[in-house]
């Protein structure tokens, strides 16, 4: 619970706390694939198709990036894409309940996709559902709680630094093998600055007016600001 709990009616606080004490861990939700969230989220979907991160699986294949793989010490003859010393963060969920399985790869986890960012969507998704349906037939809005005690994921950093910052010598405390071989020693261009990261326009989706279905905390400190400047959404391509 990140808001000020005095602020909630003695009730919800409560409920909220029972509810967290008795969850799952998150990491036990399953992860559901991008079709899901794609359908819903088509405005969002096709932008980050665009991006580098979509595509993160390309990169571990032989003649992609060779001399970039050749200064970090790696084979650029060789085939990495079932590598599970690179996959876990070039697809979506290695060796989770509904991730990414090299034995069956799947289109929908490939690449560094939504549920990368945003956690793990088995349960949350639903949450989306019910609150749209709410929303639409009685306007009623759902506490964004909910969706965080469902899986979603609002500490982007965190996300972020388990690919970016897993590497050797890291200054992250959650580092450990198998580590990116692209670490700031070898570049100081891989050096990952999140408040920057996080509002480069090539390498993250665009971002869309939301209609505010979900209300309250958590958020994270910079929705505000993106939500300032976001685009509209067209009725068709929510
Ligand atoms: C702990 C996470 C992690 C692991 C493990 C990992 N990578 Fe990556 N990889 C990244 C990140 C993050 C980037 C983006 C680096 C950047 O541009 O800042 C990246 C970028 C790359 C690039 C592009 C580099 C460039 O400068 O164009 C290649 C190629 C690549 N990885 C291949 C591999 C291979 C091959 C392996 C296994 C030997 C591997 N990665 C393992 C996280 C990882
Ligand atoms: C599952 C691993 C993973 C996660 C999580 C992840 N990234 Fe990445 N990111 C990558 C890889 C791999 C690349 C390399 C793409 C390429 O070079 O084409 C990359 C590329 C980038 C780049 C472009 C880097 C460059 O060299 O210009 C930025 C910026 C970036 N990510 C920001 C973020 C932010 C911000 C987050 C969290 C909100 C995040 N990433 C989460 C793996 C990840
Ligand atoms: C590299 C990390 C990353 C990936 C991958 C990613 N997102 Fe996001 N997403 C973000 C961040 C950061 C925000 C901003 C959150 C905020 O403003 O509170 C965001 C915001 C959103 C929003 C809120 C409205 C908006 O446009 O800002 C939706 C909906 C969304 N993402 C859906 C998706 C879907 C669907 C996918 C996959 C197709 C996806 N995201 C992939 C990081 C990511
Ligand atoms: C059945 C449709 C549906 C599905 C499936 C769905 N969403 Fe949503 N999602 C919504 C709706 C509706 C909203 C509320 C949008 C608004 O307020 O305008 C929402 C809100 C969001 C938000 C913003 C939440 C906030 O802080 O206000 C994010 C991020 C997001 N979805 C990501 C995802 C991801 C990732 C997936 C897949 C795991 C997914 N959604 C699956 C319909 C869906």
């Amino acid at each position: 619970m990140t808001g000020h709990p005095g602020a909630l009616p003695l009730a919800a606080f409560l409920a909220g706390a029972l509810a967290l004490a008795g969850a799952a861990p998150a990491a036990e939700v399953p992860y559901e694939g991008f079709k899901k969230c794609a359908s819903c989220h088509k405005s969002q979907s096709q932008s980050w198709r665009k991006t580098g991160h979509a595509k993160a699986l390309d990169l571990l294949k032989p003649g992609v990036r060779s001399e970039a793989k050749r200064r970090a010490k790696l084979d650029p003859a060789k085939d990495y894409a079932s590598d599970k010393d690179c996959l876990g963060c070039h697809v979506t969920g290695l060796g989770k309940e509904g991730g990414y399985d090299p034995a069956d790869p799947d289109l929908y986890r490939v690449g560094v996709s939504c549920e990368s960012c945003h956690g793990p969507g088995g349960r949350y998704q639903l949450v989306h559902r019910e609150a749209a349906e709410r929303f639409e037939k009685k306007q009623a809005t759902t506490p964004r709680q909910g969706l965080a005690d469902a899986g979603q994921d609002f500490a982007f950093a965190e996300r972020c630094n388990a690919c970016h910052m897993n590497y050797r010598g890291s200054p992250w405390k959650g580092a450990q093998a198998p580590y990116n071989p692209f670490a700031p020693t070898l570049d100081a261009k891989y050096r990952f600055d999140f408040d920057k990261a996080v509002r480069d326009a090539k390498a993250m989706h665009e971002h869309f007016k939301l209609d505010g279905v979900f209300t309250g905390a958590p958020v994270a400190p910079f929705h505000e600001q993106f939500q300032a400047t976001a685009r509209p959404i067209g009725k068709d391509a929510r």
